[in-house]
């Protein structure tokens, strides 16, 4: 649990609050590329950190975030015209660089300067990996951007998706952190007889009460659950990274969620992101590397597939509402469209369909802050309790001393990598972490799917 206190310190993103400042020190994924199709194309509604802005993509190409009210009267942005390398504020014609510059202020004499004395806070954007990135912070000259391992791969073989959730971030990035909640929402009708020898389903459920070792990294926290396997002389373990502010680094072989899907290659590289959109609503985005159902299907390998196609859950077409951004069809509004029979059939644990709303429906059930004085922790949750510790500690020494945040000056930080794998008993769990990271960043000449170990995951 934690003091009402840290609830609203740790869960409130606006400007001027202790974790919107912290999440300000870090570049942030704003919005998918493919939401700007082109250059000069309609601009987008924000809501990012608590901020209402507007983006739009230049006669050449660059991606601008201004706030959406014009520096001049406050008109909304979003009607601007998006025209010859600027938007142009429709009320008096006032128009803005991507970089804030009043290009054109045609209401005011020729011989008046005052354009040049205006200026139009503009955040700073970079596209990596199909999102526009954007630095909210107080910064000049924003610090580098974090190196995942995503980044690593050309933009046309990562895949970005989104998908908005009614909810505070924290409980959303909570659901990633809580590792035994799979062998109940997401597979509590499946029995590990019925999963293939080895796989890593299997292993998973044969043990639904695994237990955790933790560490603090240089970016955040890393997990490693073990499980012990029946009549070997092998430990399972799954590794799992989150970095601050609101990333996960998803393990690489195969997605539980796509685990059934024949065809589907295995996973490179991935990262979550649960980006608040204010105290109550997060954007998630989430990159994969080496998983495309398209290709599965037939398609090109660099389709671009939405999280609808993806998951195969229904989106709502997205409308230009602050709010209107890649919102699911099953909701709270007609209960995730359980399906009683089907629950208690034991054909699915929930009756929901798909990984993902099942994911939805418990974080929003919560209410839009869950108040963590009622909570109930046990050793279950310890992993989602060291990163709250670490989180409130950073927002605080950057609040208190001006502490730079973990990772904000080390792009590196943030080049982990996640995943399953079996190890002897005695092996030590960092082993594990070691030979998972191994690959990548410590020894470069090492391919990603040439470790010592195959993944137990990658043949399941
Ligand atoms: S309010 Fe935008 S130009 Fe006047
Ligand atoms: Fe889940």
């Amino acid at each position: 649990m934690l003091s009402r206190e840290d609830n609203e310190t740790i869960c409130r993103v606006g400007p001027g609050t202790p974790m919107g400042n912290l999440m300000r020190e870090y570049w942030v994924p704003a919005l998918l590329s493919s939401e700007l199709p082109g250059p000069d194309c309609d601009p987008v509604r924000v809501m990012l950190l608590g901020e209402r802005l507007i983006a739009f993509r230049s006669s050449s190409g660059d991606v601008g975030l201004l706030p959406h009210a014009c520096p001049h009267r406050g008109a909304s942005l979003f009607y601007g015209r998006n025209e010859e390398g600027g938007i142009r504020c429709v009320y008096h014609g006032w128009k803005f660089a991507v970089d804030g510059r009043c290009l054109d202020m045609p209401n005011e004499p020729p011989e008046s300067d005052f354009k040049d004395k205006v200026r139009a806070r503009a955040y700073p954007c970079a596209e990596r990996s199909g999102v526009v990135w954007a630095y909210l912070g107080p910064r000049e000259l924003p610090p580098p951007l974090p190196h995942f391992e995503v980044f690593d791969y050309p933009d046309e073989e990562a895949h970005a998706s989104a998908y908005a959730v009614q909810a505070n971030w924290l409980q959303v990035m909570e659901g990633d952190n809580d590792i035994s909640h799979f062998g109940f929402l997401h597979a509590g009708h499946a029995r590990a007889e019925d999963a293939a020898e080895g796989s890593r389903l299997r292993l998973t459920l044969l043990d639904r009460a695994p237990r955790t070792k933790l560490l603090d990294t240089s970016g955040g926290v890393m997990s490693g659950t073990f499980r012990l396997v029946p009549d070997s002389d092998e430990t399972f373990w799954n590794i799992h990274n989150t970095l601050l502010p609101f990333f996960t680094i998803t393990g690489v072989g195969i997605s539980p969620e796509a685990g059934a899907t024949a065809g589907v290659t295995a996973k490179k590289a991935a990262l979550l992101a649960r980006v608040p959109m204010d105290d109550h609503h997060t954007m998630t985005f989430r990159i994969d590397v080496g998983l495309n159902p398209a290709t599965a299907a037939g398609g090109p390998a660099n389709a671009t597939i939405s999280v609808a196609e993806y998951s195969g859950l229904p989106l709502h077409p997205n409308t230009t509402d602050w709010y209107g951004r890649f919102r699911w069809i099953p909701n709270a509004e007609n209960d995730y469209l359980i399906d009683r029979g089907q629950q208690r059939r034991m054909e699915s644990y929930t009756g929901i369909e798909g990984v993902v709303i099942e994911d939805v429906a418990m974080t929003e059930s919560m209410g839009p802050i869950i108040d963590r004085t009622q909570e109930h922790l046990g050793v279950a949750d310890s992993y989602m309790i060291r990163i709250r510790r670490r989180l409130l500690a950073a927002a605080r020494a950057l609040a208190e001393s001006g502490q730079v945040p973990p990772g904000v000056d080390d792009p590196d930080a943030f080049l982990v990598r996640s995943g399953a794998l079996g190890l002897p008993n005695d092996a030590d769990w960092l082993e594990a972490a070691d030979i998972l990271r191994g690959g990548w960043g410590v020894l470069p000449e090492l391919e990603p799917r040439d470790w010592t170990r195959p993944l137990v995951g990658a043949d399941a």
